[in-house]
C-alpha cells in the first residue's frame, strides 16, 4: 500500500470546489434528485370525466396535493391521450424542432406528475437546453435584479435601483433585514427603478400579508413569494394548503399585481419531509399546483435550497429539469441562479449556462446589483463584481442574458438622479430627511460602508406610520411632481394605471420600452429551429457587442516615427560570407515603419544588444534586411545561409528572435525566443552571445526566459496589428540587402 501523500491531491483539497459537501443518495430522506426507487410510476384512470387513479394511487388515497392537482391542474380532455403517448415520445417532441411549442404544451397539459418526471428522465442537459430554447414562454429573455443594502439606506437603494434599470433588468426585487423597513425599501425601489428605466417592475420579498398590503398601496408591481411545497407536512409547517395559496394569488390578481409562485428542489427534504420521494417528482407536484392555482409563473430552480441538490449526483441536471417542466406547462420561469450555489466560479458559470444559453424568461431570479456584502438575500450567486463577466459572456456567445453594457458616466448620472428623486419624495412626504451628503455618497458608493449612518429608530417609526397611514403611490406621484421630477412621477403613475389595465398579468409579461407589454401572449416564443425565434441581432446585438472596454484597434498601437537612435542604410545586395561570423537578419519593417518591440524595447537598443553579445565572444557580425517575407524562421534561415559560419539570428520587428543554422529545416532552429513581450535587452545580448558560440563550434546553454503565460492574452491583438505592419512591408521581388548600421 502506498503510504505517502500526493502533493497534487493536497492542492486539490484546498480548491474552492472542495469547500463544498458531496454526499451519496439517501432516498429515505428525500436526498435524491431524480428517479427515487419509491417515486410513483405514471398511471391515470378516469371515470365520468374525473380522475379516479393517478400515479398508482386510487382517489381514496389522494393527499390534498393530489386532490388539488387532479381537480385543477390537469387538462382532463387531453389527459388520456397524452398519457398514452409514452414518455420517450414526449421527450423527443421536446427536442424536435418540427414539433411546435404549442403542441408540446398541449401534451404536457394532460400529464400526471410521475409521467412528467419520467419524461425528464429521458433527457440529458443539452436536450433540456434545446427544449428550453423552444419552451420558454416569452420570446425575449430578461433578467431580474436583487437590490438591497446592509444599512437599509433608502437613498443608496434608490441609486442602485436606478442603475439596475439602466443595466437592462426588467424586474427588481428587494428584501429587508428589519421587517419594519419594508415600506421605505419598497418606496425607494419603486422611485429609483423608474429613474433607471420607466416600466421596470418592482417587488419586495417579505411576509405575505405585508407584501400584499404594500402592493395594494401601489408600492410594488409584482409579487413572487407565494411558496408551495410538494409534501403535505412541509405545507402545514407554513400554515398553508394549495387552496390558501390559490386565494392569495387571486388577491394579487384582483389588485392588478403580477404574481408568481416560488418553489424548487430540496425544500421538502430540508424541512424534514421528503418522504422518500425524489426532489424532482416533488417539484413537479409544486409546479402543477402553481398551474392549478392559476398563476402565470413560478420562480424555481431550487432557489434557496440549491446547495442541497448540488450535494447530490445530477443535482444541476434535476434543477434544469424543473425549470423546463415549468416552461413546458406554459408558465413563466424565473430560473433561480440567485442564491449562492458554489464557492467555485467555474461551477457557478457552468450551471448558469444551462439557463443563460437557451434563455429563460428571467435568466436569474435575482442578480445582485450590489457587492455581495450588501445582499440581504443571504449573499448572491452573481453580484455587482460579476457584471462585466456576464457582459463579456453575452458578447462571446452572441447571447442575450438580459443585461446591457453601460458607461460609467451614464451610471453616475442615473444613480444621482435616483438618489435625488427619493430625497425629494422623503422631503415632500415629511419622512426623515435624506441629506445631500447621502445623495453624493450613494452616487459613487461601492457598498453601504460608503454611506453615512441614518437614525434607524426614526426611520422605522416613520416607515410604520407610512404603512398604517393612508398615503399611497398616488401621494408619491404628487410629491415627485411638486419636486419637479415630472417624468418619474409619470412613470410611477403609469405603473398604477397598468394595474388597472391588467395586460401585464399575462404570462411572462414585462414592460419593454414605453410601457409596452411584452408577454407570452403578444410576443410568444416562436422558436422552431435555426432561423426562427429570438435572435440576438440589430440593436440588441449592437448594444451587447459595444462593450465600453472595447477599443478601436487603431488606438491600440502607435504610429511609429523613424527611430532617431539607429540608422540603417542599404549598401547593396547581401553576399555570402566566408569568415566566422553571425549574420543578423532583420524583418522588413525593422527600424523603419516600426521602431520598438512588443516589450516596448527600441529597435536601436535591441539591435545594439545583439551585436554587443556577438562581439563579446570575439565574433564579427553582419546585418542584413530580408524583404521577401516576415516569418521569423524564414528571416533567420535566410541570414544563416549567407553566413560564413552558417549561423544567423533572425529578428522580427515585434521582437521575436531566433538562432538559425544553414542546412536545417526552416522550422527546426537552434534557439527560439518566441515570447517577444517577455524579452529584455539582456535576453537579446545572451542570444547574440549564444549565436557567436554556435559560430565558433561551442555549445552554449539556452537563453534564460521569463515565463508569463498571460502575456499572450494581453498582447495578442497588439501582436496581430504589429505583425500586420511588418507583412505590409514585404517586397517579394527585392533581394536581401546588406545594411550599414549607425547608432547615435
Ligand atoms: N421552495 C419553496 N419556497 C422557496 N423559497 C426559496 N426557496 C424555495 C423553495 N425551494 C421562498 C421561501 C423563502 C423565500 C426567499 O423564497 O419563501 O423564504
Ligand atoms: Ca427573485
Amino acid at each position: 500500500m502506498v503510504q505517502s501523500r500526493s502533493k497534487r491531491f493536497e492542492k486539490l483539497r484546498e480548491r474552492d470546489i472542495n469547500k463544498e459537501v458531496y454526499v451519496s443518495e439517501l432516498p429515505e430522506l428525500g436526498l435524491i434528485v431524480m428517479d427515487s426507487p419509491t417515486d410513483p410510476k405514471p398511471s391515470l384512470e378516469m371515470r365520468d370525466g374525473r380522475i379516479v387513479e393517478m400515479d398508482g394511487r386510487p382517489e381514496a388515497e389522494f393527499d390534498a396535493i393530489d386532490r388539488f392537482i387532479a381537480a385543477h391542474a390537469i387538462n382532463l380532455e387531453r389527459a388520456e391521450m397524452a398519457m398514452e403517448m409514452g414518455s420517450l415520445t414526449i421527450a423527443r417532441m421536446l427536442t424536435d424542432i418540427n414539433v411546435s411549442q404549442r403542441e408540446v404544451m398541449a401534451v404536457f397539459s394532460g400529464l400526471t406528475p410521475a409521467m412528467i418526471a419520467e419524461v425528464m428522465s429521458h433527457l440529458n442537459v443539452v436536450e433540456m437546453m434545446m427544449a428550453m430554447q423552444k419552451m420558454r414562454q416569452r420570446k425575449r429573455p430578461y433578467d431580474q435584479a436583487h437590490v438591497t443594502n446592509w444599512k437599509e439606506n433608502p437613498c443608496l437603494l434608490a441609486a442602485d435601483a436606478a442603475e439596475a434599470g439602466l443595466r437592462g433588468f426588467a424586474e427588481e426585487e428587494t428584501t429587508v433585514r428589519v421587517a419594519r423597513m419594508a415600506p421605505f425599501s419598497a418606496l425607494a425601489l419603486l422611485v429609483g427603478s423608474q429613474v433607471g428605466r420607466p416600466g421596470v417592475m418592482t417587488q419586495i420579498s417579505c411576509e405575505e400579508a405585508l407584501n400584499l398590503r404594500l402592493a395594494m398601496k401601489g408600492l410594488a408591481t409584482y409579487a413572487e413569494t407565494l411558496s408551495v411545497y410538494g409534501t403535505i407536512p412541509s405545507f402545514l409547517d407554513g400554515d398553508d394548503t394549495p387552496w390558501s395559496k390559490g386565494i392569495l394569488a387571486s388577491a394579487y390578481a384582483s389588485r392588478g399585481v403580477k404574481s408568481r409562485f416560488t418553489s424548487g428542489s430540496g425544500s421538502e427534504a430540508l424541512m424534514g419531509y421528503g418522504l422518500g420521494w425524489s426532489m424532482l417528482y416533488l417539484e413537479i407536484r409544486c409546479i402543477l399546483m402553481v398551474k392549478g392555482a392559476g398563476s402565470q409563473g413560478v420562480q424555481n430552480g431550487s432557489i434557496s435550497c440549491i446547495a442541497l441538490p448540488e450535494s447530490l449526483p445530477n443535482g444541476v441536471r434535476g434543477v434544469m429539469a424543473e425549470n423546463l417542466v415549468a416552461a413546458s406547462l406554459g408558465l413563466e420561469v424565473a430560473a433561480g441562479n440567485d442564491a449562492m450555489s458554489s464557492h467555485s466560479s467555474m461551477r457557478k458559470t457552468a450551471k448558469l449556462m444551462l439557463q443563460m444559453l437557451p434563455g429563460t424568461d428571467f435568466v436569474t431570479s435575482g442578480h445582485s446589483v450590489m457587492p455581495r456584502k450588501d445582499n440581504l438575500f443571504g449573499g448572491g450567486n452573481f453580484d455587482a463584481e460579476d457584471m462585466d463577466d456576464w457582459l463579456v459572456i453575452q458578447r462571446d456567445m452572441q447571447v442575450d442574458g438580459g443585461l446591457k453594457p453601460v458607461r460609467e458616466d451614464d451610471v453616475l448620472s442615473v444613480r444621482e438622479r435616483g438618489a435625488r428623486a427619493i430625497q425629494a419624495v422623503f422631503a415632500e412626504m415629511g419622512f426623515p430627511a435624506i441629506s445631500d451628503e447621502e445623495v453624493a455618497a450613494a452616487t459613487t458608493a461601492f457598498c453601504s460602508d460608503d454611506m453615512p449612518d441614518r437614525d434607524s429608530v426614526t426611520d422605522l417609526a416613520a416607515a410604520d406610520a407610512f404603512l398604517d397611514g393612508d398615503q399611497t403611490a398616488l401621494d408619491v406621484v404628487a410629491a415627485l411632481t411638486r419636486a419637479g421630477f415630472d417624468d418619474v412621477a409619470e412613470s410611477v403613475l403609469e405603473m398604477q394605471r397598468q394595474r388597472v389595465l391588467g395586460d401585464y398579468l399575462h404570462t411572462s409579461a414585462v414592460f419593454d420600452e414605453d410601457f409596452t407589454v411584452a408577454s407570452a401572449v403578444n410576443t410568444p416564443n416562436d422558436y422552431e429551429g435555426p432561423g426562427t425565434g429570438y435572435r440576438v441581432e440589430g440593436k440588441v446585438w449592437d448594444d451587447i457587442r459595444a462593450l465600453p472596454q472595447a477599443l478601436d484597434p487603431h488606438a491600440l498601437i502607435k504610429d511609429e516615427a523613424l527611430d532617431p537612435n539607429v540608422i540603417l542604410e542599404p549598401i547593396g545586395p547581401a553576399g555570402e560570407g566566408s569568415e566566422t561570423e553571425v549574420v543578423v537578419s532583420l524583418g522588413p519593417a525593422f527600424a523603419s515603419v516600426m521602431n520598438q518591440t512588443l516589450a516596448d524595447l527600441s529597435h536601436a537598443d535591441v539591435l545594439h544588444a545583439i551585436l554587443e553579445g556577438i562581439k563579446s565572444e570575439g565574433v564579427s557580425a553582419r546585418v542584413v534586411k530580408v524583404w521577401h517575407g516576415a516569418d521569423v524562421a524564414d528571416i533567420g534561415l535566410s541570414g544563416a545561409q549567407l553566413s560564413g559560419s552558417g549561423i544567423g539570428i533572425g529578428l522580427q520587428s515585434k521582437g521575436t528572435a531566433l538562432i538559425h543554422k544553414k542546412g536545417l529545416a526552416p522550422l527546426n532552429n537552434l534557439e527560439l525566443l518566441s515570447m517577444a513581450p517577455n524579452l529584455t535587452l539582456e535576453s537579446y545580448r545572451a542570444l547574440g552571445r549564444n549565436a557567436a558560440c554556435y559560430a565558433t563550434g561551442r555549445a552554449p546553454s539556452p537563453v534564460p526566459m521569463k515565463i508569463d503565460n498571460m502575456a499572450r492574452l494581453r498582447l495578442i491583438v497588439h501582436t496581430t496589428l504589429l505583425h500586420h505592419r511588418e507583412v505590409n512591408q514585404i517586397d517579394e521581388g527585392r533581394g536581401i540587402e546588406e545594411m550599414k548600421v549607425t547608432f547615435r
